[in-house]
């Protein structure tokens, strides 16, 4: 396993363990957890979209990794999941779809492996650069009219369903 791949694996399961204990009991959520979950989630997001996926392209001159369309489907599900206050149905939903979509980046031949390939000897000082971006500004959640309707249409466009 190269080091970009050791790097978002372990984020990977950063995450997966503050969701957990955020939503340990779904009658009381831990906002604070949640928050936490949330804002490294889509500074995670930020680093496939913006560094890793740009970086591999550019690397290799011009093809995206084969699954690259897929994942970023699924990143506009995610952080469309993101948006309102969560309830239950959101959480559920977000449960399937990153245990999915994670086992899509990490898996042999998945896009943490196929990015490790195609920058070569550089997968060092990307790994780096992943680890030292800062945090993502991240607002407030969004509760207005529609956007439960946007969610819903994300969350298909990926090929999945709310929960629940
Ligand atoms: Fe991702
Ligand atoms: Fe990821």
């Amino acid at each position: 396993m190269g080091p970009i791949q050791t790097y978002l694996a372990a984020d990977h399961d950063r995450l997966d363990d503050l969701f957990r204990r955020a939503t340990a009991d779904p009658d009381h959520v831990d906002t604070d957890l949640y928050a936490q979950f949330r804002a490294g989630l889509l500074r995670h997001i930020g680093l496939e979209e913006r560094i890793l996926i740009p970086t591999s392209i550019r690397l290799r001159g011009g093809d995206a990794p084969a699954m690259a369309q897929r994942i970023r489907l699924d990143h506009g599900a995610i952080t469309a999941l993101m948006v309102p206050t969560p309830d239950k149905q959101i959480f559920a939903t977000l449960r399937k779809i990153l245990s999915l979509h994670n086992d899509l980046e990490e898996k042999e031949g998945g896009l943490y492996g196929a990015c490790e390939k195609m920058v070569g000897e550089e997968a060092l000082a990307i790994a780096r650069q992943l680890q030292d971006a800062p945090a993502v500004p991240v607002v407030a959640h969004n509760d207005r009219p529609g956007v439960m309707d946007a969610v819903r249409r994300a969350v298909e466009r990926a090929g999945y369903t709310m929960e629940g």
